[in-house]
């Protein structure tokens, strides 16, 4: 099983996209192992962001990700980070499939609505940044024996 990091960006809480995002997560299978509902800090956002530093979009990035609550989820499953950035989508909607968030509910790059990280190992880093050891639930789901064959 491999772990992923989702974060419901600023402009997916102030435009509801809260319930519809977790629940396209929830529906293809995997399992929430960790949620929150927060500000990113500078510091935190600095950290997340660290391999974008020399990029020019940079500032207004973090400007973005600081401006307003988030929702911060690790969730756990089957190629769990592969599939979440195809339900996710391109980073730029304009290249995002319709039936992908992005795709969906997005019109341009720096609104994008959602992260996800792109690596399990980036993944695994990202969610240290927001999640100590005891925040992260382990428990089984009625449903797993109907998802894994
Ligand atoms: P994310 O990290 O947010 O899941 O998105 P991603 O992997 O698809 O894209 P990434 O290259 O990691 O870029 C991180 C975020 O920076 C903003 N961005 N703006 N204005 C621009 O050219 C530009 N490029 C990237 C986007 O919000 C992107 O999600
Ligand atoms: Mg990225």
């Amino acid at each position: 099983m491999e772990r992923e990091f989702i974060m419901i960006k600023p402009d997916g809480v102030q435009r509801n996209l809260v319930g519809e995002v977790i629940s396209r997560i929830e529906k293809v299978g995997f399992k929430i192992l960790a949620m929150k509902f927060h500000k990113v800090t500078m510091d935190q956002a600095e950290k997340h962001y660290a391999i974008h530093k020399e990029r020019p979009f940079y500032e207004g990035l973090l400007e973005y990700i600081t401006s307003g609550p988030v929702v911060s989820m690790i969730v756990e499953g089957k190629e769990a980070v592969k599939i979440t950035r195809k339900l996710v989508g391109a980073t730029n909607p304009v290249d995002a499939e319709p039936g992908s968030i992005r795709g969906d509910y997005a019109l341009e790059i720096g609104r994008n609505i959602i992260h996800a990280a792109d690596t399990p190992e980036n993944a695994i880093m990202e969610y240290q940044i927001y999640f100590n050891d005891n925040e992260i639930q382990s428990y089984e789901r009625i449903d797993e024996d109907w998802i894994y064959e």
